[in-house]
């Protein structure tokens, strides 16, 4: 299986279109495009939220149309600039998922592997939120199928990402984090966590647990260190063996 990881595309409809504005629809549409001209297809795609800018819908209809000229089906999580309720009022249908929940923790099962997104959005502000109830959601879906091979994919990478000696978390309450990696090292079958938000590449495992951050497909917002700055916007590809273990390859488009 072939999944395409792309993430914070921070879509802005402006009623006036300006640079910026075109820039981060240009470098979308090009990460769209490569995808549909990859000699393998990819089964899916996954986008780990700030899709838009300021979840307005007017944001969501330009990224929508851009979502939907790829040949493959695609999967959303929110981020922080998106906001849960907005992406699923927005978004719900193309989904095929209910919008009689408070928060985007669903499913995708369509797949040999598994699919889950966790929605780490907080209405209190731009920090990550694990609460019980989206940890007792996500233990009920992984308690559904536990002999399937699951990919998590979420906003804010539930790690300290910080380069230095010290730890740093994106998430409001640590303590609630560390409930999710407890909670996570019960199911064996995950096999890999994949992450957006702080605009920059990052790799580290979580037990057995393989886990990578997407950067920025919006580049006029990347947090690449120097040596890993590009031009044009990359997008990683994973492949899955045996749903096992995957490699990852960045596409630059
Ligand atoms: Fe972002």
């Amino acid at each position: 299986m072939l999944v395409a990881h792309i993430s914070d595309t921070h879509i802005m409809a402006p009623k006036e279109p300006n640079e910026r504005s075109l820039e981060r629809i240009n470098f979308f549409q090009r990460c769209v495009e490569d995808i549909n001209s990859l000699r393998t297809i990819p089964d899916v795609v996954i986008h780990t939220g700030d899709l838009t800018d300021n979840g307005l819908p007017q944001e969501y209809i330009v990224a929508k149309d851009i979502l939907k000229s790829l040949n493959v089906p695609f999967f959303l999580t929110p981020g922080n600039r998106d906001g849960s309720m907005s992406m699923m009022n927005s978004c719900a249908e193309d989904l095929n998922i209910s919008k009689n929940h408070n928060s985007m923790v669903y499913a995708v099962n369509e797949f040999s592997i598994r699919l889950i997104s966790i929605d780490t959005s907080s209405a209190r502000g731009p920090k990550g939120d694990l609460s019980k109830k989206k940890l007792q959601k996500l233990k009920n879906l992984l308690n559904d199928y536990r002999d399937q091979p699951t990919l998590l994919f979420m906003h804010h990478p539930p790690f300290s990402i910080s380069f230095g000696d010290g730890s740093y978390f994106e998430y409001d309450q640590p303590n609630s984090l560390k409930e999710f990696n407890d909670l996570i090292q019960n199911y064996t079958q995950i096999i890999g966590l994949f992450c957006g938000h702080i605009h920059r590449t990052y790799n580290t495992t979580l037990g057995n647990i393989a886990a990578n951050v997407m950067p920025s497909i919006a580049l006029d917002l990347s947090q690449e260190r120097i040596s890993n700055k590009v031009d044009l916007p990359v997008y990683h590809l994973h492949k899955f063996y045996d749903g096992l273990r995957y490699e990852t390859e960045i596409r630059h488009t």
